[in-house]
């Protein structure tokens, strides 16, 4: 019917951007879905998550990236999948793809990237594995057909500038600061 809102599952709506893009879904009226692995989760800041989400419309669904069968299940129930999963989880976002394929209803999917477009830059590591793995996953979503919408927003001031940048830094750096390259080299946030 024209005009209906496509119904939107979210893997990670517990994450730092997941949470975000889950509220912005829901605020837009769409029918919104969120796999969560724990729907009771002891954390206190987790449960108001999942309240909030509640209260807004959200329909919380239990399951597992690990748990093929919960994924399928999940996603049979809606027309588009972002996937908002994190670093660690990025490799095995080819469990969202067999699930995708055998569900077989997908009219888009969202692999989680909200990064830099790793098929374009040229970064050095730490980064350089990460978005190695992100371009994997593009490889297989395009092997598989999948109709899928890449979204690459560049850093974000909010999650880097705090800490200039530093792997592994919870505040702005004190004593030193590691500059990647030779030092004139432009970033973008
Ligand atoms: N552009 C930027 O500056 C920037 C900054 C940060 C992140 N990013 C990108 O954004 C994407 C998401 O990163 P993030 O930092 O938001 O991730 P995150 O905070 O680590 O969140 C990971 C999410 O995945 C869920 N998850 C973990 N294991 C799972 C499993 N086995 N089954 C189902 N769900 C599972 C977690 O759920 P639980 O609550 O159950 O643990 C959580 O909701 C990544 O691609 C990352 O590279 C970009």
């Amino acid at each position: 019917m024209a005009g209906e809102k496509s119904k939107i599952l979210i893997i990670g709506s517990t994450g730092y951007i997941g949470k975000f893009i889950t509220a912005a879904s829901v605020r837009s009226g769409h029918p919104t879905f969120a796999l969560v692995r724990d729907t009771a989760p002891s954390d206190p800041a987790k449960a108001k998550l999942l309240d909030d989400f509640n209260a807004s419309g959200v329909t919380l669904v239990q399951g597992d990236l690990y748990d093929h069968g919960s994924l399928v299940k999940a996603i049979k129930q809606v027309d588009v999948v972002i996937s908002t999963v994190g670093f660690l989880q990025l490799a095995d976002q080819t469990r969202i793809i067999a699930a995708i394929k055998e569900a077989g209803n997908v009219k888009r999917f969202f692999p989680s990237e909200f990064g830099n477009d790793v098929d374009r830059g040229h970064a050095v590591e730490p980064a350089k594995s990460t978005f190695a793995i992100k371009a994997q996953i593009r490889r297989a979503i395009e092997a598989e057909g999948i109709p899928y919408i890449i979204v690459s927003s560049n850093f974000f001031a909010g999650y880097f500038l705090p800490s200039l940048g530093q792997a592994g830094e919870a505040g702005l750096p004190t004593d030193k600061v590691v500059i990647l390259g030779d030092g004139n080299t432009k970033a973008y946030i």
